[in-house]
């Protein structure tokens, strides 16, 4: 399937990348899978901390790349996977992704290309490029109708004049 880019833009600093997801989460209305993709160190976890702040998260969201999941409550549940050591018994913890997909649960998932086969037919995806030390370019396209409302509410956050 051709997907086509529904947003495309340059983020110039973390805290623009950051304020992008924050627009994410408010446009978020619970069952969304979030797939985050870019190299290490393109702002992944930065997009996820922003998502946290759009959902009224008040903990602090730190990179979950070593405890395998980090389990977040906001004005929807928010879960950030990080499938990068995608192997051995966290397997296990991975084939359970199912499970936490909810309608109140917001799942972000960094390194989604690690087990793709876990995110089902239709998921956001957050492709970020690094292009300088501090500019990013970030797409969204989506994959399904769910989606394409999201990102539809997304722009009138994001864009509103
Ligand atoms: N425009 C930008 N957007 C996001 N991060 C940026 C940007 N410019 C510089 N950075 C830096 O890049 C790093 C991104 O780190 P992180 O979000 O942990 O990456 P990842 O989770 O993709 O490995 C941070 O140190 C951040 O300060
Ligand atoms: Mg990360």
């Amino acid at each position: 399937m051709n997907v086509k880019p529904l947003i495309d833009f340059i983020s110039q600093s973390p805290a623009q990348t950051a304020l992008a997801g924050e627009h994410l989460g408010v446009a978020c209305k619970g069952g969304e899978v979030v797939w985050l993709s870019g190299e290490l160190g393109a702002g992944k976890t930065v997009f996820a901390q922003g998502m946290a702040r759009g959902l009224g998260v008040e903990a602090p969201v730190n990179s979950p790349t070593f405890t395998v999941l980090k389990e977040y409550r906001g004005r929807l549940r928010f879960y950030h996977f990080d499938f990068y050591r995608l192997a051995g018994q966290a397997r296990d913890v991975w084939a359970e992704f199912s499970e936490y997909r909810a309608s109140d649960a917001v799942c972000v998932v960094e390194w989604g290309e690690h087990g793709q086969e876990f995110l089902g037919e239709e998921y956001l995806k957050v492709s970020i490029r690094h292009i300088s030390a501090t500019k990013r370019a970030i797409q969204l396209p989506a994959r399904g109708a769910l989606y394409a409302d999201v990102s539809r509410r997304f722009q009138s956050v994001a864009f509103r004049a």
